[in-house]
């Protein structure tokens, strides 16, 4: 039983959220995973591929996971509280995985903390290190649940500093400098507001695009001098597939010793454990873990899940395979997407990482305006059965973008939903 149409018993907030939806793609995505492609059971089904999800590697730990619980009985530490920035053996062990695969870097268990997931460590590092009103700078298109893990609960305004627009070089090039952003600061300072965070996400959600050494260094230099906090989200960074060795903002970090560099990182995706909820920050700022300790205990991973992923993490052969493993996989669902647009010539942004890619289907379009595109969006998933996500929220200029996950589903079903999308683009032309 549930009291229906109660409106305005909530805060303003809550009046708010409960009239609205977390994404704007859910009610075809509820749809999508309500008709679920299985090659007996429902051959017509739909493929979500809106969702950033590793759905290859999940076989793989989840055989692992069987592994332990086989073999392995948990510690009694998981049945009581802990430390609220993590079980310290535990931020141990994923110290030193860190230092492994995102150094040379500084990082020990006194200097990361994990939260429930990625989103949890955005909310609370953006509670601790900003003020309500300060604005976050992001580099767009961008993902565009950072508005909701940034500004939900800590009144932070996002701003979209558009560097892509084409695919091409200038995508390729990175398309962010310090020039750029300078600019922006004085724009922002002559209407009154201040830069509070500068927010790469690096390999890039939507664009696959991965962010110069150089000229994050650069922007480094510029966030230290005007105290501006500068924050690499690297969730995808063991998701490139072109390059051996992730290069992290860890070194940075290291190299410069600033107060005002941060790093986030998590297991949702690199590791296919979206569903653990385990996210993790570093800093070098004491003062900024200290207070993230405190304000984390909402937000904390549950011991169960620490234990897992500590045990997991110690296995660092296991570690080496895996991500060997997904890199194939990556290069592969990639291929297999990039070879249709080149088929019906549609511009990309060219990946280097991450599970995206960012098309322009603006071909297809003849006005070119929001109501256009998102009939053709419903009229994609309606007659293929392929749901993609649509490019509202992600800050991007022109109409016509999608970003298709390559991951969301397995190779095969991947093949499956690469035809459908043939035929109803074929349809099209
Ligand atoms: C760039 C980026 N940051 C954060 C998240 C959220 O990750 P989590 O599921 O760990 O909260 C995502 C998920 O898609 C993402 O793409």
């Amino acid at each position: 039983m549930i009291i229906k149409d109660f409106a305005n018993t909530l805060s303003d907030k809550g009046e708010s959220l409960a009239s609205g939806s977390a994404r704007m793609d859910m009610e075809l995505f509820m749809d999508a995973a309500s008709n679920k492609y299985h090659h007996e059971d429902n051959p017509q089904g739909a493929f979500a591929l809106n969702v950033a999800e590793n759905s290859p590697m999940v076989a793989a730990m989840k055989h692992k996971i069987e592994k332990i619980f086989a073999e392995v009985s948990p510690d009694d530490w998981i049945f009581k509280y802990t430390d609220a920035l993590g079980h310290p053996p535990v931020r141990e062990v994923m110290a030193n995985f860190m230092n492994q695969y995102f150094g040379p870097a500084d990082f020990s268990a006194a200097n990361i903390a994990f939260s429930a997931g990625a989103a949890a460590v955005i909310e609370v590092s953006t509670f601790v290190l900003l003020n309500p009103g300060d604005v976050v700078v992001i580099p767009a298109p961008a993902y565009p649940m950072y508005t909701n893990d940034l500004a939900l609960k800590n009144d932070v305004e996002r701003y979209d500093l558009q560097i892509f627009e084409t695919s091409g070089s200038e995508a390729k090039k990175g398309g962010l400098n310090v020039e750029m952003l300078e600019k922006t600061r004085l724009e922002l300072d002559s209407q009154g507001k201040k830069i509070g965070m500068l927010l790469i996400t690096s390999p890039d959600n939507p664009t696959g695009k991965i962010f110069q050494t150089s000229d994050l260094l650069d922007m480094a230099a510029w966030c230290h001098q005007h105290k501006i906090h500068m924050v690499v989200n690297e969730i995808y960074a063991l998701s490139e597939w072109k390059k051996e060795k992730h290069d992290s903002f860890a070194t940075i970090m290291a190299t410069m010793q600033s107060e005002y560099l941060h790093l986030w990182y998590a297991l949702s995706k690199d590791f296919a454990m979206s569903g653990f909820r385990f996210g993790l920050v570093h800093s070098l700022n004491q003062a900024f873990v200290k207070a993230y300790g405190n304000a984390n205990i909402p937000h904390m991973v549950s011991n169960l899940t620490q234990w897992i992923v500590g045990t997991i993490f110690q296995d660092a052969a296991f570690i080496e395979g895996f991500i060997k493993e997904s890199k194939q996989y990556l290069q592969k669902s990639h291929a297999m997407v990039t070879a249709l647009l080149e088929k019906f010539e549609l511009p990309y942004a060219d990946a280097e990482g991450s599970f995206f890619i960012w098309a322009d289907f603006s071909r297809f379009l003849k006005v070119g305006d929001e109501s256009e595109y998102m009939a053709f969006w419903e009229e994609m998933y309606r007659k293929s059965g392929v749901l993609l996500t649509p490019e509202l929220g992600f800050g991007q200029k022109s109409t016509g973008y999608f970003r298709i996950v390559h991951t969301a589903v397995s190779i095969a079903e991947l093949s499956i939903a690469m035809q459908r999308l043939e035929a109803f683009l074929e349809e099209k032309m």
